[in-house]
């Protein structure tokens, strides 16, 4: 099977998971994307759906999915979101759509969160893909200085301007051995808005497509 088709096929196998639920919380990315296009089915049995990403809202208006303000829809059931990067503990590095500071707040605010992804990112320890890390744009390279302090490299994605008006810094060469206590010394310095670690909320379920198989962890 292609990555393409892995992909595929965890999206399918996380339907099972939005039986019966009327608001879902919808991520980003193209893992995701495959997902949205299957939510197509269900437009009659959804409510509507929160979510993650400008891209992501026009997606899910496309297949006919109403589109609703987390403020309104209060804590959600289930959130269905890709991943860069999958520990065995279900911790997750995300943002490599540049969407990580919705899909925290969705993740933080939904009940069960789903990862589906295929087998490439699985890993042992987090921090072969660089850690993005959205900032306020003023703090950016106060911030990176930061990074350097604790053993990063960062580079700014210079093309990418979030959802949120901010910028994203990519920290390489990081081995993060204890991602939840990295997530809140990143989280504490002033001028960052979202670090894609999802260690202190991490996934409750992972769905990952491997072989022709979709394993869940
Ligand atoms: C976007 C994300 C995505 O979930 C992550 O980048 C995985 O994307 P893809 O499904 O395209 O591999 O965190 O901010």
């Amino acid at each position: 099977m292609t990555q393409d088709e892995l992909k595929q096929k965890v999206a399918q196998a996380a339907l099972a998971y939005i039986k019966d639920i009327s608001i879902i919380g919808v991520g980003t990315g193209s893992t995701t994307n495959h997902f949205i296009n299957m939510l197509a089915d269900f437009k009659n049995d959804i409510e509507g759906a929160v979510s993650s990403s400008e891209g992501t809202s026009e997606r899910l208006k496309k297949v006919g999915i109403r589109v609703l303000d987390l403020n309104e829809a209060g804590t959600l059931e289930v959130y269905i979101d890709g991943a860069d990067e999958i520990n065995p503990r279900k911790q997750l590095v995300k943002g490599g759509g540049g969407a990580l500071t919705r899909e925290k707040i969705i993740a933080q605010a939904s009940k069960k969160f789903i990862c589906i992804a295929d087998d490439s990112k699985s890993v042992d320890v987090l921090g072969k893909f660089p850690l993005p890390v959205e900032v306020i744009p003023m703090a950016r390279s106060f911030v990176a200085r930061e990074m350097v302090k604790l053993g990063g490299q960062p580079v700014w994605r210079e093309s990418c301007i979030t959802d949120n008006h901010n910028h994203i810094i990519d920290v390489h060469n990081l081995s993060i051995l204890d991602p939840i206590e990295l997530e809140k010394t990143i989280n504490n310095i002033p001028g960052v808005v979202t670090v894609g670690l999802f260690a202190i909320r991490p996934a409750d379920v992972v769905l990952i497509g491997k072989g022709d198989q979709v394993v869940t962890l």
